[in-house]
């Protein structure tokens, strides 16, 4: 087999979790088809669907699973090569044969499918199926279920969804291995970038030797590498800047491995040997809110409020040098640390690397009894639910300057008691600062995954020393 799957009694229990939480009915379950980028044969690196992977593990374009919950059959609808195909891509193995490894014994072309659908339909039985994010997914399920695209959302099943997330949310120690595996992998990759980085240099060299090391890795990147300096940008994949003297890295990055786990850390480093005074006093403020909020991981409590807290440091921090002014707890709570930390804490991680965004931030993230804030900033924080054992998530605390919020909010007068604006002015060419890293939490409060990076300012400047030896 040209791709690794975990033994396949994995899936069977994983499936038979899944199949024990339901009425009746057909679980759809959609893998995904290789995607053109400029031309049908010119296709993007192909990646399968991660919950398709989670219940079935093979990581092959154009397949599809059909489970009948009341007759407990499992059948995977593909297209066997013919010599057309496997004169360009080799031979592989059949779909029988690959089905076989996963302890499916059922296959079928994939234009059955279609067939099976419409008995359903026609029989008034339930057909289960998610919100399908690709567009040619989307085209399929249309045609087949007789349903608009533009209504398919609408009519996924919450059930399944609420099933999926409440099993692939808790990790399995083989699960938590290959997390661990793809962190450190993630660790060589920010390693190289500290390692290499030296003025002059382009954003996009950084870049190629971070990537480089995910694919020396086996896998590949887990998300498009945010490599910048202009960290205060969040997502900012910009890699055309020389980076210059007396400004600061930020390197947010992942790998994936082989079998499709993520890990995703975030490193902020000078360009030069030594961050400037102004520069060590916001990391501080991240570094220990950071520190802090991993110290409050633990089962029982919700990320909401180590989110909530971590907030609290970061403008208590800040008010220290001045910055910000006010009760911080109060200013938290009408919003003004939104300044500062326009995004969450973290998220979950997994088979994605924001596990399982596809089934809803409301459903993997949030809770029946806990509704996701609509408050600039908190809106942002795609997990406040209680945490669990098993859990696999990131803690990622910033700081960022961002200068077209600033002058807005300014103009507007907002939150005038808790932001020193003139303060603030001299602040607005600063980028920003984040420090991240993953965890697993465990029965009495988390463990990192994947070894520590360089993380303290002395620790950094330590190897950012040697880097010009
Ligand atoms: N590492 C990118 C993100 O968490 O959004
Ligand atoms: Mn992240």
């Amino acid at each position: 087999m040209h791709f690794k799957t975990f033994d396949s009694h994995t899936y069977i229990q994983r499936r038979q979790v899944l199949k024990s939480t339901f009425g009746s009915g057909l679980i759809l379950l959609m893998g995904n088809h290789e995607s053109p980028i400029n031309f049908r044969d010119n296709t993007y690196r192909f990646r399968q669907d991660s919950t398709f992977l989670y219940y079935f593990g093979l990581d092959v374009a154009g397949l599809a699973a059909i489970i009948d919950i009341d007759s407990g059959s499992e059948r995977i609808f593909g297209t066997d090569l013919t010599i057309d195909d496997i004169v360009w891509t080799g031979p592989l193995p059949t779909l029988s044969e690959m089905a076989h490894t996963i302890g499916v014994y059922k296959t079928s072309a994939y234009g059955k499918i279609e067939i099976i659908l419409s008995s359903a339909i026609a029989s008034n039985r339930p057909i289960h199926f998610l919100p399908p994010y690709r567009y040619d997914n989307m085209i399929r399920l249309s045609e087949w279920l007789h349903i608009p695209i533009n209504k398919l959302a609408d009519h996924s099943s919450i059930s399944l969804i609420k099933s999926i997330v409440r099993q692939r949310a808790i990790k399995e120690a083989c699960e938590i291995d290959e997390i661990h595996r793809a962190a450190n992998i993630t660790a060589n990759m920010h390693e190289a970038a500290m390692n290499f980085a030296l003025p002059g240099m382009k954003e996009y060299e950084l870049v190629s030797v971070v990537h480089q090391e995910a694919l020396k890795g086996g896998g590949d990147l887990s998300f498009a590498t945010i490599l910048t300096v202009n960290g205060e940008t969040l997502h900012n994949h910009f890699h055309g800047n020389t980076i210059k003297e007396g400004q600061m890295i930020l390197c947010d990055a992942g790998a994936e491995t082989n079998m499709h786990y993520a890990g995703d850390m975030t490193c902020t480093f000078p360009v030069g040997r030594t961050f400037t005074q102004k520069q060590k006093d916001i990391y501080e403020i991240v570094l220990n809110t950071h520190e802090a909020a991993v110290g409050n991981l633990k089962p029982g409590i919700t990320y909401k409020e180590i989110y909530l807290k971590a907030c609290e440091n970061i403008f208590s921090g800040l008010k220290d040098i001045g910055i910000t002014k006010g009760n911080p707890a109060e200013a938290v709570h009408e919003g003004a640390h939104a300044m500062f930390f326009q995004c969450g804490l973290g998220h979950m991680l997994g088979l994605d690397v924001h596990d399982m965004e596809d089934l809803g931030e409301q459903y993997v993230g949030y809770s029946d009894k806990m509704v996701k804030s609509t408050q600039f900033g908190m809106k942002s924080l795609r997990l406040g639910r209680t945490l669990e054992t098993g859990f696999v998530l990131t803690v990622e605390p910033g700081i960022y300057f961002i200068p077209t919020l600033i002058d807005m909010w300014r103009s507007e007068g907002k939150f005038k008691d808790f932001i020193d604006y003139e303060k603030l002015d001299q602040y607005r060419d600063f980028s920003g600062i984040r420090v991240e890293e993953d965890f697993v939490i465990t029965k009495t409060g988390s463990a990192l995954l994947g070894r520590s990076l360089p993380k303290t300012i002395s620790e950094i400047e330590e190897v950012r020393s040697k880097v010009f030896m």
